[in-house]
């Protein structure tokens, strides 16, 4: 099943808390255990059927990410590119989309936060139902006030949203991954700079939560979230990934694994490419996948 909505990741920002491994390359092209950093977050998208993707990032890294992946033909999917010349926030990336978004809705997620969980996948489908309002998710922490903080009532309602809070009304902090109606360019062309000069996404769902449309989703206990944007998190991410992957034999955000168990792409297409850079791992995985699809198709004859 496909999603008609449109897709936007942003991977722009000078990832200055990790130089000086961002001095060359993209925070979000940095290795998490065995993949991109940004295979994460487009994973995400796809997880929630959504197909046609446009990526935001700095001028300096455009070439480097088209190189990774291209115009996402080889994937069964849709690929754009759009510069942001400077980090001016987050809202920026949705003025930044305005000709692939305009009168639709969209998904918007940061290309260095990670998701992983069961039930992921029935949370997002739920997101792309929805035809009104925005939907963010929320996540448990003990830090708060790094991040945006969400307060519902004891039947989820949102009471309030604030951006990195000196006195959090609660410990739930909002993810970098938001989904939001066709109004919302609307919005995010009407929002003023916060202090620290940046358009903040907060800004955006304040102006939802004003409309009584803003509905938050938890992500619970069991579900794990990271936001890579220290050499710490960016450390504990990767344990996280290979932990789970070698004990499981399963690969977390494997953008391949998801295109091809949607027959976006097909088990020769998907081995053709493979050949082109045979040796890794990662690969070899996909190989068995493949074998795995075939023998599977030959006993159901
Ligand atoms: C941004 C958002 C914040 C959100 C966080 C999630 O913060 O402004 O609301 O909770 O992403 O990763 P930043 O990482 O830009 O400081």
């Amino acid at each position: 099943m496909s999603s008609k909505r449109k897709g936007i990741i942003l991977a722009g920002g000078l990832g200055t808390r990790l130089h000086p491994l961002t001095k060359f390359t993209s925070k979000q092209l940095l290795p998490v255990y065995d993949k991109p950093m940004i295979f994460y977050s487009l994973s995400v998208l796809l997880l929630a059927g959504i197909r046609d993707v446009v990526l935001i990032t700095s001028p300096h890294s455009l070439a480097q990410f088209k190189e990774l992946l291209g115009d996402g033909s080889d994937w069964g999917i849709k690929l754009n590119y759009v510069e942001q010349a400077k980090p001016n926030g987050i809202a920026e990336a949705l003025i930044l989309s305005e000709d692939h978004i305009k009168g639709k809705p969209c998904a918007l997620i940061l290309g260095d936060n990670i998701f992983y969980g069961n039930g992921l996948t029935p949370f997002l489908n739920k997101a792309d139902e929805r035809q009104q309002g925005a939907t963010v998710f929320s996540y448990r922490v003990s830090d708060p006030g790094s991040y945006g903080v969400v307060k519902i009532d004891e039947n989820g309602k949102a009471l309030s949203i604030e951006e990195k809070p000196e006195n959090p009304q609660s410990n739930l902090a909002v993810t970098g991954l938001y989904f939001y109606d066709e109004q919302v360019l609307d919005i995010a062309k009407n929002i003023q700079p916060s202090a620290r000069g940046e358009l903040e996404i907060t800004a955006v769902n304040r102006q939802y939560l004003k409309q009584d449309q803003l509905f938050v989703t938890p992500l619970q206990r069991g579900f794990a979230w990271f936001d890579a944007g220290t050499i710490d998190d960016l450390m504990a991410a990767s344990e996280f990934v290979c932990q789970i992957e070698k004990r499981q034999g399963q690969k977390i955000c494997c953008p391949e694994e998801i295109c091809l168990l949607r027959e976006w792409i097909t088990n020769d297409q998907l081995e053709a490419l493979l050949k082109k850079q045979q040796g890794s791992e990662y690969n070899r995985y996909l190989y068995d996948l493949i074998a795995e699809r075939r023998s599977v198709a030959i006993e159901s004859q």
